[in-house]
């Protein structure tokens, strides 16, 4: 039995020349809990070419959401950044990851870590319900080196807080920090460094971030995944070792580059 879905592409979006996302079809036989990835891709030559994405669509959501990179000689993006409405794609039927709700511990804040396309597994999170009710406040910082790189600002601007179900909690509990290195931004510099120098909890206004009140995930590339944890381990918190073990923070292990 073969360990994909076939799925129908609904709707292509291109952001930038380097960005774009993708919605499909969802097979009912598809579950999965927000922040999980799963292995999408096309059939070359007769084999499946299949990489690891987020799934950035709510649980909830009747069709599927992913958000790519376009990568020049890419085996994969080269290809499936040409793909239209109506054409196929492949989906595992096994979503897994380690970005999930069940293995953090209580906490106040809930800090959603992101640069470039690690964006996309809080984009389910950030419609999840269960966020907003096992914490007091939901930071998303999300990282990219130019203005026009901040997919999904529009959504988290404007479309959130005015949500008829979320619209509450988003005015109430989330906070959205986009941050940008390669152009001028109200909020400029790299996650990490932000992080280290404090700015990042003066601008929100939450205290510096703790073991007792704060727990994180982190999805971006591998340097700043692995930044990202030396400096929470630094600041006191617990990363999960494994899936299923809660602790302070998760990171997503599955992506490289
Ligand atoms: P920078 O412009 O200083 O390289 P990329 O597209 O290369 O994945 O980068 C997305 C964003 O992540 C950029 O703002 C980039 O900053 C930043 N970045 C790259 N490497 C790291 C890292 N090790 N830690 C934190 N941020 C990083």
């Amino acid at each position: 039995m073969s360990k994909f879905i076939t799925e129908t592409v609904t709707y292509v979006h291109h952001w930038t020349d380097s960005l774009f996302t993708i919605k499909t079809t969802r097979s009912d036989s598809l579950r999965f809990r927000n922040g999980e990835f799963a292995m999408i891709g096309l059939m070359v030559d007769g084999k499946p070419l299949v990489r690891a994405y987020s799934i950035a669509s709510p649980n909830y959501a009747e069709e599927l959401e992913f958000y790519s990179i376009k990568v020049q000689d890419g085996p994969l993006t080269s290809r499936l950044q040409h793909i239209k409405v109506g054409d196929e794609l492949l989906v595992s039927k096994k979503p897994t990851g380690t970005l999930v709700l069940d293995d953090l511990l209580p906490g106040k804040h809930l800090y959603m870590l992101a640069t470039g396309t690690g964006l996309a597994p809080f984009l389910a999170l950030s419609r999840d319900p269960e966020v907003y009710e096992r914490f007091d406040k939901v930071i998303l910082v999300h990282g990219v080196r130019h203005v026009e790189d901040l997919a999904y600002r529009e959504m988290f601007e404007n479309e959130l807080p005015n949500d008829e179900i979320f619209g509450e909690w988003v005015r109430e509990k989330f906070i959205y920090y986009p941050t940008v290195t390669r152009d001028e931004f109200k909020n400029t510099g790299r996650v990490t460094d932000l992080l280290k120098s404090g700015k990042l909890f003066e601008d929100i206004g939450l205290p510096p971030m703790n073991k007792d009140d704060d727990r994180v995930m982190i999805c971006g590339s591998m340097a700043m995944n692995a930044d990202t944890c030396a400096i929470l381990d630094e600041f006191g918190l617990t990363v999960s070792p494994r899936m299923g073990v809660p602790a302070d923070y998760v990171v997503e292990r599955a992506f490289v580059g």
